[in-house]
């Protein structure tokens, strides 16, 4: 596994891989690895010949103050576990790497950016298009591989990969859970044993919505259980529970999956998580 901190040095590598006739698969990350981002490149190592990680934390998807500074990091630790996983390359550059002084041009996200978690934080989907765009046009990836957590991005990144010509095709990999129900986050880092076990009302509350849809309630029926279930657990604040279309994150289309989703403050941390629901 080769650890690389410039765009030049990875687009030599690649270069190889690619006169090889390899096919590349590329996972973004922001690091402070765990089991999610791990299926996410073990995903890509069974689909493709050579894996890519990149590690950045992204200045530009995150507001003012929101947990830049404080974002977990571990460099040692995640190009450790990458290497046990069967990465081929760790793409780990600097700020100045990614954004040298000067730079003017974003990608912007558009509508789909600004409602739901868009509404919350503001710019936020316009830094993810912006550096995954980048990632995109350095590393050439055949196949990018994502987590169903961040359903929203997901949304919006196979918007920006369609509206722009990307060519390479976006694989979205299911939300791995801790045994209790637990979304697995590295924002999980922030949380002590009490505000954990309080976390725990996040995946509660989408069952109760799926619950409601499965007995035939309505999808305002569903938001009023999530809410209720956050509402009632301690030291959880609701940033909102949202029965939403999976695609434009608009109103469900009646006869379509409707994804449920919830955003909740716990302690210091900010957590997302959603559970998808199909009729029979
Ligand atoms: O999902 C994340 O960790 C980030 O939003 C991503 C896709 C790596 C872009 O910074």
């Amino acid at each position: 596994m080769k650890v690389l901190r410039s765009i030049d040095e990875l687009r030599k590598g690649l270069s190889g891989e690619r006169a090889a006739g390899h096919t590349i698969g590329l996972v973004p990350t922001m690091g402070a690895l765990h089991e999610g981002h791990l299926s996410l490149v073990r995903a890509a190592g069974d689909r493709t010949d050579a894996v890519v990680v990149s590690i950045f934390v992204n200045p530009l998807q995150f507001g003012p103050g929101e947990d830049y500074a404080a974002y977990p990091r571990d460099e040692e630790g995640d190009v450790k576990r990458l290497d046990d996983a069967g990465a081929s390359f760790v793409f780990l550059p600097g700020a100045d790497e990614m954004f040298p002084p000067g730079r003017s041009t974003t990608v912007s996200a558009g509508r789909l950016g600004e409602i739901v978690e868009g509404a919350h934080r503001p710019g936020h989907f316009d830094g993810v298009c912006t550096v995954v765009a980048k990632l995109f046009n350095i590393a050439g990836p055949h196949l990018a591989f994502f987590g169903q957590k961040d359903a929203q991005q997901v949304a919006v990144l196979k918007r920006m990969v369609e509206d722009l010509d990307f060519p390479l095709e976006v694989l979205v990999c299911p939300t791995v859970r801790e045994p209790d129900g637990l979304a697995m986050s590295s924002r999980n880092d922030y949380l002590h044993d009490s505000q954990r076990a309080d976390a725990l009302a996040l995946y509660r509350a989408l069952r109760a919505g799926v619950a409601v849809l499965e007995e035939g309630g309505d999808h305002a029926s569903a938001e009023g259980a999530m809410k209720a279930v956050l509402a009632a657990a301690g030291g959880v604040t609701t940033d909102y529970a949202r029965a939403v279309d999976p695609g434009s994150f608009g109103p469900p289309v009646a006869g379509n999956p409707v994804l449920l989703v919830v955003a909740a403050r716990v302690g210091p941390a900010r957590l997302i998580d959603n559970v998808l629901w199909e009729s029979e």
